[in-house]
């Protein structure tokens, strides 16, 4: 069996624990020094462990062992595995504590299958036609809004914020209709310090319950968004606007989602849609 067999071995299946050794990493102290910095800031390390010890090794142990794969030949076959082939639910997850632990991007099995096709309806291609105007008439308007602030002709403009409020913007009329898109600022501000602390190290995004550091300011803008997505989801039971292309009264008509489970499904397409989507827009321009 090749290298590569063992790797998509030791990647995907139980396996036997044996087979942790058929991988090759580093070992002793340089082990600690490469984890320590691994887990502090991912990219550098990689590409060491990429030169010293080839495109796919081992580092860490117990639940913090990860399994590297930069061979384009594995990550192929990777992808193209079953999603039930992978488990998400691991000790040190810690995307949870921000989109919430009934996200469907942290669930497996079921629960992942009912959250999921639940939003996915949501998505069907007729709304997501239904959109394309809105999306349109918004950018036309981040357009007007850029070219009636520039002075000279030759002016230097940074257009990613430009995008990405843009990008935002969409995503909150797409999720809550027109009515909250006043307070799309508001939203972008409670994004911020959660989008930044899921980019610190692993080290500083240990679980702990001390208050006035950055994790329960996080904790606090989640209680935030919590409210406004609360508020929005009685709205909607009370007075619903009967406009099929607000994804959020989709949800809460089809019933199949808790309110906390909704919650949590919204946080998360805010989540996901937003700095992704901004992040590819800024590439392309
Ligand atoms: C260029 C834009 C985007 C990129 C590069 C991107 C990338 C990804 C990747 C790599 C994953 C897998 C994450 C993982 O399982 O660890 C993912 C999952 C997901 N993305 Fe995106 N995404 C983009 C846009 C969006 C948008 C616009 C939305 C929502 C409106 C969205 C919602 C989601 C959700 C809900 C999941 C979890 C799916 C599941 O667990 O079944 N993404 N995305």
């Amino acid at each position: 069996m090749s290298e590569v067999r063992y790797c998509r071995l030791m990647g995907l299946s139980k396996g036997s624990p044996s087979s942790n050794n058929l991988l090759v990493g580093p070992h002793g102290l340089a082990h600690f020094r490469y984890m320590r910095r691994f887990f502090n800031a991912p990219v550098a390390v990689l590409d060491e462990l990429c030169v010293t010890y080839g495109s796919v090794c081992r580092l860490g142990f117990g639940p913090l062992r990860v399994v590297i794969i930069g061979d384009p030949t594995v990550l192929r076959e990777l992808f193209a595995t079953s999603t039930e082939s992978f488990r998400w639910g691991n000790k040190f997850n810690v995307l949870g504590f921000v989109v919430g632990n009934e996200s469907m991007i942290v669930s497996d099995g079921p629960d992942h299958t009912r959250r999921r096709s639940s939003v996915q309806a949501a998505f069907s291609r007729r709304r997501l036609n239904g959109w394309i105007p809105m999306i349109i008439e918004r950018t036309d308007v981040a357009i007007d809004r850029l070219t009636d602030t520039l002075k000279e002709r030759d002016q230097i403009v940074d257009l990613y914020p430009i995008g990405r409020m843009l990008v935002l913007e969409v995503a909150i009329r797409a999720l809550f209709g027109e009515r909250l898109a006043a307070r799309t600022m508001e939203i972008g501000n409670l994004f911020e310090r959660p989008q930044e602390y899921l980019e610190s190290s692993f080290f500083k995004q240990l679980p702990h319950p001390f208050p006035f550091t950055a994790r329960s300011r996080v904790r606090s803008d989640r209680r935030a968004l919590d409210a406004i997505i609360d508020a929005e989801i009685a709205q909607r039971r009370s007075q619903p606007s009967g406009d099929p292309l607000d994804v959020l009264e989709n949800l809460v008509k089809e019933g199949t989602l808790s309110d906390s489970e909704i919650r949590n499904q919204v946080v998360s397409l805010i989540g996901a849609g937003y700095n992704t989507t901004a992040a590819s827009l800024a590439w392309m321009m």
